[in-house]
């Protein structure tokens, strides 16, 4: 299965480094696939059983883009996944399915793993399913369903940070939905704790996680994969 924790804006590189660190000696034994997503200026040349990838950079190689990251600053460090379409990107900084398609495009090109998020707002899922579909539908518009590299993620966006998840069954009967649209893996995020985890990556149309804010904690982020483990063992 795939674990995978997403820091949003936390932790410090040296926080950072220590978390590896911890992480590596935790998991040294498991078999799931784990990857970490630190804060841009956190990134590191990382070996070990985790991998490292980025939670945004922009559709460029290098240029004038102020603030921006390239891909050469992935490259520096050896980064070849990211995270794109992550709800808090588009609903908080903006950024349009035009954008994100075409940072998509880009990374798909340069041949990157891509974790790709969408997932509907409160307003939506309270319009009914019809509707929540086409909002999902329209978060595909110019992606490529079919990439070898992809992950997607479901992230409801009214469930990240906020302690709400959808029923079990929601989520399953969610993901069954996409699994008849890509044969990606698909992960489940949105307020995955570790009391929560093993119910959600027991449902069969759930390959894995994408944790946030219970992720910050090396242990608990490890018992996450421990636990994962055993329901594959
Ligand atoms: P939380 O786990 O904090 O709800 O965040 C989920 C998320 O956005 C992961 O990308």
């Amino acid at each position: 299965m795939i674990v995978a924790a997403n820091f949003k804006t936390n932790l410090t590189r040296k926080e950072t480094l220590v978390y590896l660190e911890k992480l590596e000696q935790n998991i040294k034994n498991s078999n799931q696939d784990v990857y970490v997503f630190p804060a841009t200026s956190s990134l590191v040349e990382h070996s070990g059983h985790a991998v490292v990838g980025a939670q945004n950079a922009y559709y460029v190689q290098d240029g004038a883009f102020t603030g921006e990251i390239g891909l050469v600053h992935l490259k520096e460090f050896g980064i070849d996944t990211i995270l794109i379409g992550h709800s808090e990107r588009r609903h908080i900084l903006g950024e349009s399915q035009e954008e994100v398609s075409k940072k998509f495009k880009f990374f798909k090109e340069k041949n990157f793993k891509i974790i790709y998020c969408i997932g509907e707002p409160l307003e939506i899922r309270e319009e009914g399913e019809e509707k929540l579909l086409k909002y999902i539908e329209s978060q595909f518009a110019g992606i490529d369903l079919d990439y070898k590299n992809l992950i997607l993620a479901y992230e409801p966006v009214w469930a990240i940070g906020t302690g709400k998840t959808p029923t079990l069954d929601d989520i399953e009967s969610l993901h069954k939905k996409l699994k008849q649209k890509t044969s990606a893996p698909i992960l489940y995020g949105g307020s995955v704790k570790v009391n929560n985890v093993e119910d959600i990556l027991k449902l069969e149309s759930v390959d894995g996680v994408l944790v946030g804010s219970a992720s910050l904690k090396v242990d608990d982020f490890s018992k996450m994969v421990e636990i994962a483990q055993r329901i594959e063992d």
